[in-house]
């Protein structure tokens, strides 16, 4: 069922209480596919949200030509097991304007992807706690490939003393290992061909630190070696942090994430991976 109001949402839900809920800003691919088949397998009643959520944008940035079509959304999430699409107007959400912001610390919404989207996870933070908030489930479900998104969501989940429990799976790739993503179909030819060496040149960090190499400095210069390959390709970041606190270091010793952001042309692409450490 396709619902676009609160109210509505509310109504439907409130005598369930197992609830998995994904939130989405549409355009759904398989990664998003394969979070609503997880909740399917786990909940009596599985809510999909699909807003397009203006706060996490800044104004120069590609909130009006993000892709929308939610009859197809719609169909691909019945599709995957959803029960209820919650897809609501931003004046549903907003009315003419919330004066009320959920902010997690800098340390971790003001680096990686926040350092050049300063707003971002604000908005993140603040229409993710809204969506909890008239849903109410169990479990959330994030994918992955969103990692700093995923840290920063469980932080305000734990800190706030939210009664869930955030749930990640892993990124779905497409055939030659490029992270799925929305923004993918922004790719021109040359872009999606070039754009395979994001993933292989974490690949190669990935293998040097199998082999033993633990200096960050020097496994960062293997990521933009590799990514020479790709003519077109701007390095917004490439980071390895602590996961979860998101703090820099010099060698390896624990748990960390690898986080890069590069730019094929106007399109901004992210991808991680996780290097296990010595835990
Ligand atoms: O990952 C996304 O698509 C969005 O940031 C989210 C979590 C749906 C909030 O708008």
């Amino acid at each position: 069922m396709l619902i676009d109001s609160i109210s509505k949402m509310r109504q439907v839900l409130s005598n369930k209480n197992n609830i998995g809920f994904v939130p989405t800003m549409g355009a759904l691919h398989e990664g998003h596919l394969s979070l609503i088949k997880t909740a399917r397998k786990h909940h009596e009643v599985v809510v999909v949200s699909i807003f397009v959520n203006p706060s996490q944008f800044a104004p120069h940035e590609d909130y009006d030509t993000y892709p929308r079509n939610i009859d197809k959304d719609y169909a691909l999430a019945i599709s995957a097991g959803a029960d209820y699409v919650f897809s609501p107007s931003v004046f549903e959400i907003y009315g003419t304007g919330s004066l009320t912001h959920v902010i997690v610390d800098p340390t971790l919404t003001d680096i990686l992807c926040g350092a050049t989207r300063p707003t971002h996870f604000k908005g993140v933070t603040t229409v993710v706690a809204l969506l909890i908030n008239i849903i109410k489930p169990q479990k959330i479900y994030l994918g992955e490939k969103d990692a700093q998104q995923v840290i920063i969501l469980k932080r305000m989940v734990k800190d706030l003393h939210m009664d869930l429990k955030v749930v990640t799976c892993p990124t779905i790739r497409d055939y030659d290992g490029l992270a799925l993503s929305s923004r993918n179909a922004n790719l021109n030819i040359q872009e999606r061909h070039e754009a395979v060496y994001l993933y292989q040149s974490l690949l190669m960090i990935k293998k040097l630190y199998t082999l033993g190499e633990l200096n960050v400095e020097t496994l960062k210069k293997s990521f933009t070696e590799v990514l020479k390959n790709a003519t077109l390709a701007k390095i917004d970041y490439v980071e390895i942090l602590g996961y979860d606190d998101l703090q820099s270091m010099k060698t390896i010793e624990k748990k960390v994430l690898v986080a890069v952001a590069v730019f094929f042309g106007k399109t901004r692409l992210i991808d991680n991976i996780v290097l296990e450490g010595g835990e």
